[in-house]
């Protein structure tokens, strides 16, 4: 009979044996999942590596240094952030110089329209950083002059494609804009026929990109007033339009996004409680104004002694539009900042707090002009008589007329074009022979209009 004792010596030398392989067996363990940490490390390391060399970065910004100096590409980093520079030049463009100024988020900053918004607001104290893929839809030495001229007002343009939506969220959430101003799109009608897709992805996609950063990774959220185009009021007949007008006869491609645009707004004001402002412009020109517009390009023409091209109804009527002078419609845009509410949604794309602003607002002139006084007017400025082909309108995405009902811009935010088509062309005349270094002949217009300076 084994005693007591002895039982418990072999049970205490089984256990004590027991102890020490599981001993053994946990350093063998550890040891072993060392060896597995430090591999799997090193394995990490040199994939990172391997894409840093392989692959583009998802975040490409390019911007110029200096205010003043030329296009040179910044570093980027992975994972996604600004070097401390642009960081820094961020920060500076953004804020702010009068109390209680805006800082505003303004894409398409290197366009016609968002320099001149750009500009205007800067000169008013407000803080203004911008954004713009500079394609070459049309000329893109245009856009770097007006880039230049930004800089030249400390306004940095971020050189980068709305469709990052990370180089996108992480812009809103390195800085608390209070507004943005989004005037990037693909704009004009025709192009629609050779490339179709850069309006969904310009005035759709990135659309929904830009609402999506705003409403999930901004705080706060900021206010958003944006383009939309007359054009959402398509084959309409009644005149003038009036925003409650029904805009579902597009007539292009164009037509039909920035309607969408004007539905996915909805969406978002809905369910982010975004507040969103879509503006309606009408014809917008003037100086630095777009090579691919009308008023533009007749007066390449017309100076070049080319044959210009004037559109007829089917039914033999003159084509008119509600051309809208550049200052005027600036006006309008900072109006509808000034007046914009606040979101009210909660940062990361929570509940909103309650109901949220959504406009809508046409920025006219009210008063269309045939195409042929167009014409006339220029030929009068730039002393040449146009060589004139008139045929009637293909039906290929152009309206028969546009004519603005402006009454709830007047009343909401005192809205009052006050340039007339032959005082604004006068001004965009100006700018055009000096920036194109043109000499005028002296029984031009414009001559006599710079010879009373
Ligand atoms: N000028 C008009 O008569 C008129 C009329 C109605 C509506 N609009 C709208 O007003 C806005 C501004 O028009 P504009 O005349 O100044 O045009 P614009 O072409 O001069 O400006 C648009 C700018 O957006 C940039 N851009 C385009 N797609 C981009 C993208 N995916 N990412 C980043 N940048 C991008 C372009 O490089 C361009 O500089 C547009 O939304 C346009 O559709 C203009
Ligand atoms: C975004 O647009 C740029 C052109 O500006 C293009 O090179 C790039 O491929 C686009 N990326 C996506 C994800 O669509
Ligand atoms: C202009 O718009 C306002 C506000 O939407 C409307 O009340 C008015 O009737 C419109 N005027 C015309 C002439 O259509």
């Amino acid at each position: 009979m084994a005693s007591p004792a002895d039982t418990s010596k072999t049970n205490k030398l089984e256990r004590y044996n027991s102890y020490l392989r599981r001993l053994s067996s946990a350093k063998l363990l550890s040891a072993s999942s060392k060896l597995l940490f430090r591999a799997t490390l090193l394995a990490t390391i040199f994939l990172i590596l391997l894409l840093i060399l392989h692959y583009p970065l998802p975040l490409s910004i390019h911007s110029p240094s200096s205010f003043s100096s030329p296009h040179r590409s910044l570093l980027t980093s992975f994972p996604p952030s600004f070097s401390p520079s642009l960081s820094r030049q961020i920060r500076l463009s953004a804020t702010p110089r009068r109390s209680s100024g805006l800082s505003v988020l303004v894409t398409g900053a290197a366009g016609f329209i968002g320099t001149h918004c750009s500009l205007s607001l800067k000169k008013r104290g407000d803080g203004v950083v911008g954004l713009d893929n500079f394609n070459s839809y049309y000329d893109p030495s245009l856009k770097r002059a007006r880039q230049a001229l930004l800089a030249r007002h400390s306004i940095l343009i971020l050189e980068a494609d709305l469709n990052d939506s990370l180089l996108l969220s992480h812009l809103f959430s390195s800085y608390p804009f209070s507004h943005v101003l989004h005037l990037a799109a693909q704009a004009g009608v025709r192009y629609a026929a050779k490339n179709p897709h850069s309006y969904i992805s310009s005035n759709v996609a990135a659309l929904v990109s830009l609402f999506e950063s705003a409403a999930k990774s901004a705080d706060p959220q900021p206010a958003i007033v944006w383009a939309s185009s007359s054009s959402v009021y398509g084959l309409n007949k009644k005149s003038p339009f009036s925003e409650s007008d029904p805009t579902d006869n597009p007539a292009s491609l164009y037509a039909a996004t920035k309607k969408a645009g004007e539905a996915i707004a909805h969406t978002y004001n809905h369910i982010y409680g975004l507040s969103l402002t879509a503006l309606r412009f009408f014809t917008v020109y003037g100086p630095m104004g777009r090579p691919d517009m009308a008023y533009f390009f007749f007066t390449k023409s017309i100076l070049a002694g080319k044959p210009i091209t004037i559109f007829r109804t089917a039914d033999g009527k003159d084509v008119a539009r509600d051309f809208t002078y550049i200052d005027d419609v600036v006006k309008g845009c900072l109006g509808a900042l000034d007046t914009a509410e606040k979101s009210t949604g909660s940062p990361g794309g929570g509940p909103k707090s309650g109901p949220a602003q959504l406009r809508t607002y046409n920025l006219g002139n009210t008063s269309p002009v045939p195409v042929t006084k167009l014409v006339s007017i220029l030929e009068g400025l730039l002393g040449v008589k146009a060589k004139k082909n008139v045929v009637t309108m293909p039906t290929n995405g152009d309206v028969p007329f546009t004519h603005a009902n402006v009454s709830l811009a007047a009343g909401d935010f005192g809205y009052h074009p006050t340039t007339d088509l032959a005082a604004g062309l006068r001004k965009f005349v100006r700018w055009y022979v000096h920036y194109y270094g043109i000499k005028l002949k002296p029984s031009s217009g414009q001559a006599v209009a710079a010879q009373r300076l």
